[in-house]
């Protein structure tokens, strides 16, 4: 084998490698992110050892491969436990609540509420499950402030301000707890690796080496991460195949509302979204945020359109708007927030060749109120009449709720979940739903009050705008 590298080269926003260093990353296309990775002999490996061999009898501890090979139906499965976080939203977004011996990684922007997050997580889990958080960032005094100012129950919960990753294996293994926080991963560093904390080596070692005292301890790691644009610090993404989820605390374009999201999860699905509101006191979590993103003015506007989108196991009711405007230059614009640009510029065609509706010379901005994201093909029946009563300047009921994805030959098709949603939009007030032939009830043409109306193509959306 050809001795191996003594450095890389490592793209702190996406974490793509190279072999030598460049200007821009050709992943991501970002400049001057590329950063020198130092690849010495496991580090991690060795601060987890020096940890580890400060307590001197550790039972349960499962060595690592030492080269066994067996049947996986004769792999013993030990029974998982899932520790309920206290937080019901969050516990979703997991999967179900904490799995023992995992590593989970909490990314967001600064200022998200990551940190406050996770102490009312702590705080809770500390009436039943020995905790330990470890700040890196705040003093021991803020931290302790900003507990008393939310009245969280704070006398279980074991709290120290370090930032050795040596020091934190091995106060963990004496103190014995079943959920280890450490905020943030970014100012973290391995002592034998010498390269400055917030640099990708040391993020990386320094999550390498809590991921492997995870796996042998079956102690839970919270791992708070920021996610920034510039400076030097790693952005999260090194970090994505390490550890064993990834979550997203968002906060849209309204401030109120936090989004959890899981990007990477291998024990649980990763459609589940959890949503809380940041108040005075700290986060809530919202158990039921089906209607929280709709916007409930009494004023119709042209372009503007209810719809109900399906997030994970549930329905979510958001607005859409769009904005069809002459083009005062050449090249029109297209730009659409919250949903596939891609998907809007197949829609255009569709709408052109199979209703014959021409909007070439025309901008056309699309917007999902309160920052939500859209993915799939749902909200293609509401864009397409939203921007139909844009450019007609006729007004859509606000009592009107649409969903349906749109085929290239201009036919219209169910989605998932057609009868949940329509119940939803029923519970929710509304009166009359367009929706996808074989979405709506058989033999009836109400659900309540609700009065639904089948499409079957886009010439028929034309007409009932
Ligand atoms: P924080 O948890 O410190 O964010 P992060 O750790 O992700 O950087 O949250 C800070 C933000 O949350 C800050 O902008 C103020 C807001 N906040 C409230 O609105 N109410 C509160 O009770 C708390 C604790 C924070
Ligand atoms: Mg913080």
């Amino acid at each position: 084998m050809a001795p191996r590298a003594k450095t890389m080269f490592v793209c702190n926003q996406c974490g793509a490698e190279y072999s030598r260093w460049q200007g821009q990353c050709r992943q991501c296309g970002e400049w001057n992110t590329i950063e020198e990775v130092k690849l010495s002999n496991q580090p991690a490996e060795r601060a987890v050892s020096r940890g580890v061999s400060r307590v001197a009898s550790l039972s349960g501890f499962a060595g690592m491969a030492d080269g066994k090979v067996e049947n996986l139906s004769e792999v013993k499965i030990a029974q998982t436990v899932r520790m309920p976080s206290g937080y019901g939203e969050f516990d979703r977004v997991l999967g179900g609540g904490i799995v023992p011996g995992s590593v989970v990684l909490i990314g967001g922007n600064p200022g998200a509420g990551k940190s406050t997050l996770l102490l009312q997580t702590v705080c809770k889990l500390s009436a039943t499950t020995k905790v330990l958080y470890i700040t890196g960032e705040e003093s021991l005094e803020q931290v302790a402030l900003r507990a008393q100012r939310l009245a969280l129950p704070t006398s279980q919960v074991r709290i120290g301000a370090e930032t050795s990753i040596d020091n934190i294996i091995a106060v963990a293994m004496q103190e014995q707890p079943s959920v280890l926080v450490v905020d943030s991963i970014q100012v973290m560093h391995v002592n034998d690796v010498d390269s400055a904390p917030g640099s990708v080596t040391q993020v990386r070692e320094s999550a390498a080496a809590l991921t492997q005292f995870a796996k042998r301890t079956g102690i839970a790691v919270f791992l708070v991460g920021h996610v920034t644009k510039e400076g030097s610090l790693a952005g999260p993404k090194v970090l994505e195949h390490c550890v064993d989820c990834s979550v997203l605390l968002e906060a849209g374009n309204d401030m109120r509302f936090r989004t959890l999201r899981c990007h990477k999860n291998r024990f649980g699905a990763v459609n589940e979204i959890g949503v809380f509101a940041m108040t005075d006191k700290g986060l809530h979590e919202i158990k039921n945020p089906s209607a929280i993103f709709l916007n409930r003015q009494e004023k119709v506007a042209p372009g503007s359109l209810a719809t109900c989108v399906w997030e994970g196991t549930r329905p979510l009711l958001v607005e859409l708007q769009c904005l069809v405007d002459i083009s005062q230059y050449g090249n029109p614009r297209r730009l659409s927030l919250g949903t596939d640009a891609n998907r809007l510029s197949m829609l255009l065609s569709v709408l052109h060749r199979h209703a014959g509706i021409q909007l070439a010379d025309q901008d056309v901005f699309v917007n999902v109120v309160g920052g939500v994201k859209i993915d799939g093909t749902s909200a293609d029946v509401p864009l397409i009449l939203a921007l139909l009563s844009s450019f007609t300047e006729r007004p859509i009921s606000r009592t009107t709720i649409a969903f349906g994805e749109i085929g290239l030959t201009g036919e219209i098709r169910p989605v998932q979940s057609g009868l949940e949603r329509l119940g939803e939009a029923e519970k929710q007030g509304f009166l009359r739903a367009i929706v996808p032939f074989d979405n709506a009830p058989r033999n009836k043409s109400k659900i309540g009050n609700l009065e639904v109306i089948a499409v079957k193509n886009i010439q028929e959306l034309v007409e009932l705008v």
